[in-house]
């Protein structure tokens, strides 16, 4: 089954507003009317309603790199899921291992978070990936295995409505890599799984790969049967690396 190219940058928590007009204008100007691939940029929230603007009339899609699991109320700072798809957010980001390992998200929150976008018509990109001690230990599938089985808890047919991203934890703004083998083997294993419950879930799903992605290695990881896009980070940030990429997944 065909599954369409994606190709996200998550921005984190950078930029200005002028350095986001000037990064968004750049990739709006080099973008191909025959590119294949969907292109994705997740922006901090309080810029979110400027990428959003910047980019009505191209094909750049735009999300949001976090949400809320409550859907409104005394959640003081907190930004709900109806909120970002109020301003016309697309997709959100939920789950990244910067969340998970600095703001303490666990796997049963970030499922709930992945509910919550779903509720509110927004498409979440649940990212999945095990330390360097995890790996080392041989426990990467069982790590990945269990951050997705929370949202399968909720169904297989839930998580069919989203993404995956695979990002180990030691590749990302490391400038180490996972060779292509190395996460092919990973995105396989994860589809495998998934095809235990569904196999044409399994078949439709996008999984990306994400940490350390760039112009150099992108071609190789993209050309993976299973890596069906990149979740990139440093490399978005900077217009001609982010384009690079995007021209080597077509
Ligand atoms: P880097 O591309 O900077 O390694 O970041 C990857 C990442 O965390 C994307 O979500």
């Amino acid at each position: 089954m065909a599954r369409q190219t994606l190709i996200a940058g998550n921005w984190k928590m950078n930029g200005t507003t002028d350095s986001i007009h000037e990064l968004v204008m750049a990739i709006n100007a080099q973008l191909e009317s025959d590119w294949q691939s969907e292109v994705l940029v997740c922006a901090p929230a309080v810029y979110l309603p400027l990428v959003i603007d910047l980019t009505k009339d191209s094909a750049i899609e735009v999300g949001a790199q976090n949400l809320s699991e409550q859907a409104a109320g005394a959640f003081t700072g907190e930004i709900s899921g109806s909120m970002l798809a109020d301003i016309g957010s697309q997709y959100v980001l939920v789950g990244h291992s910067e969340r998970r390992s600095l703001y303490g998200e666990s796997s049963e929150l970030v499922a709930k978070k992945f509910q919550a976008a779903l509720d509110n018509g927004l498409i979440p990109v649940l990212c999945v990936g095990e330390t360097l001690e995890e790996r080392e230990a041989d426990a990467t599938m069982k790590v990945v295995r269990a951050q997705i089985d929370t949202v399968l808890d909720y169904g297989i047919d839930v998580l069919g409505q989203g993404v995956i991203a695979y990002e180990p934890v030691w590749a990302i703004g490391t400038g180490k890599t996972a060779t292509p083998e190395q996460a092919q083997q990973v995105h396989a294993e994860i589809r495998a799984h998934l095809a235990q419950l569904d196999v044409d879930v399994a078949a439709k799903i996008r999984i990306l790969y994400g940490g350390s992605m760039n112009p150099t290695n992108a071609e190789q990881l993209l050309a993976q049967d299973d890596i069906d896009g990149g979740l990139i980070g440093g490399a978005s940030l900077k217009a001609e690396q982010f384009i690079a990429i995007c021209k080597a997944a077509g």
